[in-house]
């Protein structure tokens, strides 16, 4: 395999081709194919991005009749058709049946970007600069997001620049159990001299993805929201990684019943792993003036096209949101097992998650390391996350029939077990 002229010219930043060091060339549901001809199942998805599997026939079926006609590819922000097409079908399948009325910005094609248009957004309509967000939050490495990020990794490769305008409060979980973290949210909010400017909003995900695949509690969720409401303060979730199905709703704030202001979509939200991002704000929030935040890929057709085919085909009743929520349990249960194995061995691990987005905590990126490795030689792409990359996160697609999954489950397990006996 040639991997010598992409080692060459690629930049040192590249990180995913470290720890899977083969040409990949093609992919189908939940299996990867390197140019060696060897097959993989993929537990990683794209990191997210690929909800509804590698090329799905019915996705890239609305792909490839859209580009036969000659239809419009780049339109700026235009109206177009395509547009057109999505945003109703948006409204009809998604919006409409959950009781939910959002104007829709697209921001430019990647999650970052929504991030940085939701918070400013968030500062324009409040008149406020702050940003609350939480201890493990990742919400993209651009220069306004980066502030709501928490990794020093990040942080720390800006050149010495600092990253303003975000503040870290405990996430759920962050102080040990029989904590409530917000509490001193509440405190603070409360306290003039507590050194809190009061923010224009809160960024949360229901479940961290980078974070190490922390679930926040559904009433520590509910509680924010109203801590937000009591506050005139915006609550925004950032649904990036854990929305489009990924923990058995559409949305993951769905399973607590909380309204967000704000809601930013990306990764699986085009469906085929094209490039798309949009930023969700009550009508009332839409302080945006005419071009104020713009950008060249806002109108990317082919995004459009494929997102409506994908909410067509997987969200017009419940029965793909079952489905994952049944193949969660699954892994849920496995995940279990191999925690406690791992335990046995003398080491501290346990299971996490919601939906399919479920992750080992073995405490250490080392070990986490020599199990993807091992897990990589035995024909399993999954990945690492946390603040050491202690958490071996599965995020494979929505879609994968149970024979891989099973299959992919058990090369796991396989994997722990023989790197850590
Ligand atoms: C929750 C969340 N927000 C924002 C981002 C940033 O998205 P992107 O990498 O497309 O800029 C990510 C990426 O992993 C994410 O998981």
């Amino acid at each position: 395999m040639q991997t010598q002229t992409l080692e060459r010219m690629e930049s040192n930043v590249r990180t995913y081709s470290r720890a899977f060091p083969v040409v990949f060339t093609k992919a189908q549901n939940a299996r990867l194919t390197d140019e060696a001809g060897r097959e993989y199942i993929d537990f990683l998805a794209g990191a997210g991005t690929l909800n509804y599997g590698h090329n799905n026939p019915q996705i890239k079926q609305a792909l490839l009749d859209y580009l036969a006609e000659d239809n419009i590819v780049h339109g700026l922000d235009f109206f177009t058709a395509a547009k057109r097409h999505y945003l109703e079908t948006f409204e009809e399948v998604i919006l409409k049946p959950r009781g939910l009325d959002y104007k829709v910005q697209f921001p430019g094609p990647t999650g970052t970007n929504a991030v940085e248009a939701a918070i400013r957004l968030a500062r324009n309509a409040k008149g406020r600069h702050n940003i609350v967000t939480f201890t493990n939050g990742f919400h993209g490495v651009t220069m306004g997001a980066l502030a709501t990020t928490g990794n020093r990794k990040f942080r720390e490769a800006t050149g010495g620049v600092p990253t303003v305008g975000g503040s870290f409060l405990p996430y759920d979980g962050y102080l040990g159990e029989g904590t409530d973290t917000l509490d001193y949210f509440e405190k603070l909010l409360g306290d003039k001299s507590g050194g809190l400017d009061v923010p224009a909003g809160v960024i949360v995900e229901t479940v961290q993805g980078e974070g190490g695949i922390n679930a926040c509690g559904l009433e520590w969720l509910k509680r924010l929201e109203g801590i937000c409401r009591a506050h005139d303060i915006l609550l925004i979730v950032d649904d990036i990684q854990a929305g489009c199905g990924r923990t058995g709703k559409f949305f993951s704030f769905e399973h607590a019943g909380v309204v967000p202001d704000i809601v930013t979509n990306s990764k699986s939200l085009s469906g085929l792993g094209l490039p798309f991002s949009q930023v969700l704000m009550r009508p009332e929030l839409d302080v945006w003036k005419p071009g104020q935040y713009n950008g060249t890929f806002r109108g990317f057709a082919l995004a459009f096209t494929t997102a409506a085919a994908a909410l067509e085909h997987f969200w017009r009743d419940d029965s793909f949101a079952e489905e994952v929520q049944r193949k969660g349990e699954i892994v849920a249960e496995r995940f279990g097992r191999i925690a406690a194995w791992i335990r046995e061995q003398g080491i501290e691990a346990s299971e996490r998650g919601r939906g399919l987005m479920r992750g080992i905590d073995v405490g250490s990126g080392d070990i986490a390391d020599k199990i993807t490795g091992k897990a990589f030689e035995n024909g399993l792409v999954i990945e690492t996350s946390g603040q050491d990359g202690e958490v071996v996160k599965c995020l494979c697609p929505l879609t994968i029939p149970d024979e891989d999954l099973l299959k992919g489950l058990d090369i796991l397990e396989e994997s722990a077990k023989s790197a850590l006996r």
